[in-house]
């Protein structure tokens, strides 16, 4: 196994529109995060991952870039962005930018000209096909509801949006659309930016029969099997690999919606040379139920560790894994696998210390570090993200029971991710002084970094020691992994070994004491914990060891 900074570090992701405002106008700025950077860096972290800050008209939240070379003005421009990129590399801190290539704006200038004519320039950069208004070119429905396809009269034609109508996909399949993503992509890592973490790159090679998928089909298995992992999707990569990556020193974490065990190994093959690493969401869509995401089922544990297994197992001799619980477009962690309410401190210690001891590169979302929870409104009014608010009026024409449709967003909503970071009990948490773009997680007054730091006992310092563990014991790192206790219903328990030793890690994911499995009797060398030590032979609720010999 090769070793690299990259699988040695660990990241922390910026959402950045929620993280700090520096000007009052209730939306988050780069400056506000290079005023944050000696936080950041108190967390013991090497990289971050910055969600999108181009220019945009902001349907998607930046997920729909209308110039790929400017910096939005709302996040202080491209001049902010540089002495961010200075300001980090002067602390040793990597930036790893989002490239969101799958589609742009609409109103982006290709897109622009794309539409006037059959005949014009930049036609070809989308996915176009002709028909009549009233009946689109096959079933294909958007992940945020509703038909994938929407009619452009100009040209009499439909175009693909696999997200919103404001994001067509791009045509890969033209080469000059390869061309021009490459050279963006050129033009940020010759600033010095140490890579990319790219947005739903597994969707960039279509099936070109663009075939109805079949009724019925669960809508994971749609992205599986009709969108994701496209006949050419391996020969893009490569492509961009040797055109343009692979002259530089860097990262890249490609977000794999339907990337499978099949696939996924390819993606990060270090001898196939595409990606470093990928994140597939095989534990995250594990609770979606037939209709999706906001069909909820309870969460099947023993599979929730098995993922984690089979993944390594098929990583081990080549590739690496991205280690993850949520991010920008999941809930918040504590409240999905964990416990927000009675066990919040403990769960949420569980929950990071299970990020730091499997093998792959660990990220934290913002947030995570002070246990940030799920927020729950009353109304769909005040929820913002254009897939909550799609998903719900695509419910409501469907004639389903929305109060139970409103149980489903408080558990699944992106906006349960997107609530501005809580730095302190004051006005708006210290996030803004003015009036914050979405509304504030009103936990804030009690939960937030500054009670935090304040309490040795907190979360926050918890991450801290956990991170610096991790960094410490480069077997927690490289060494081998097998789970000791699959079928164990409550506990996660697994080895991590090399030539310098073996680490056994226990979690009990729940409630009530659980009897220490055979494996961990004889272990008296506890050596890190959620709860302080005492040899105990039950583990407590939502208690974490780590044992070393
Ligand atoms: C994945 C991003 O993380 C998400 O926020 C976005 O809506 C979609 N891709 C579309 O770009």
């Amino acid at each position: 196994m090769a070793k690299n900074w990259w699988k040695e570090g660990v990241v922390y992701q910026i959402y950045p529109r929620s993280f700090q405002d520096s000007t009052g106008n209730g939306l988050g700025d780069i400056q506000g995060i290079i005023d944050r950077l000696d936080y950041i860096q108190s967390l013991g972290v090497d990289m971050i991952w910055l969600c999108p800050v181009y220019e945009s008209p902001n349907d998607d939240n930046g997920y729909d870039i209308s110039d790929y070379r400017k910096i939005s003005a709302d996040f202080g421009g491209n001049p902010a962005f540089d002495r961010l990129l200075e300001a980090m590399h002067a602390r040793g801190l990597k930036l790893l930018m989002d490239l969101v290539a799958n589609h742009s704006s609409d109103e982006h200038h290709w897109f622009q000209q794309a539409q006037k004519s059959r005949e014009n320039p930049y036609h070809d950069y989308y996915i176009w096909k002709s028909g009549t208004p009233d009946s689109p070119p096959n079933n294909w429905q958007s992940v945020f509801s509703g038909s994938a396809w929407k009619w452009n009269a100009a040209t009499e034609e439909y175009f693909l949006h696999l997200y919103t109508q404001k994001q067509p996909d791009l045509n890969w399949e033209n080469p000059k659309v390869r061309q021009e993503i490459y050279d963006i992509v050129d033009f940020w890592l010759a600033k010095g930016v140490d890579g990319f973490r790219m947005d739903v790159i597994s969707l960039i090679s279509k099936r070109l029969e663009f075939a109805d998928t079949p009724q019925e089909m669960p809508f994971i298995d749609v992205m599986e099997q009709i969108y994701a992992n496209g006949p050419r999707i391996h020969e893009f990569l490569n492509e961009m690999n040797r055109e343009v990556l692979s002259q530089y020193d860097i990262v890249t974490v490609g977000e794999g919606p339907g990337v499978n065990l099949e696939h996924g190994p390819r993606y990060v093959s270090a001898a196939a040379k595409e990606l470093d690493m990928v994140f597939h969401f095989d534990h995250l869509t594990i609770d979606f139920g037939p209709d999706g995401k906001y069909d909820p089922v309870p969460l099947d544990f023993v599979r929730f560790k098995e993922i984690f297994s089979q993944w390594d197992a098929a990583l081990a001799a080549d590739g690496w894994n991205s280690i993850f619980l949520g991010n920008h477009d999941f809930s918040r962690i504590v409240s999905r696998f964990g416990n927000d309410g009675q066990y919040h401190q403990e769960s949420a210690k569980l929950l990071v210390l299970l990020l730091m001891t499997l093998r792959g590169t660990p990220y934290v979302y913002q947030g995570d570090e002070i246990g940030m929870t799920n927020i729950t409104h009353d109304s769909i009014e005040a929820y913002d993200d254009v897939e909550t608010r799609n998903a719900w009026k695509a419910a409501e024409a469907a004639g389903k029971d929305m109060d139970q449709f409103l149980k489903a967003v408080h558990w699944q909503s992106r906006d349960n991710a997107r609530t501005p970071m809580q730095w302190n009990g004051e006005n708006n948490a210290g996030f803004t002084s003015g009036t914050p773009w979405i509304p504030l997680n009103p936990n804030y007054t009690t939960l937030n970094v500054s009670a935090q730091e304040e309490d040795p006992q907190s979360i926050l310092h918890f991450y801290r020691k956990t991170i610096a563990f991790r960094k410490a014991n480069p077997t927690l790192v490289y060494g081998d992994y097998q789970d000791l206790a699959p079928d164990d219903l409550h506990l996660f328990a697994y080895r991590r070994w090399d030539a310098n030793g073996s680490f056994w890690v226990i979690h009990n994911f729940s409630d009530q004491q659980q009897p220490l499995p055979e494996h961990f009797k004889p272990q008296t060398n506890q050596v890190f914990g959620n709860y302080p030590t005492d040899h105990a032979l039950k583990l407590r609720p939502w208690e974490s060891r780590v044992y070393k010999d």
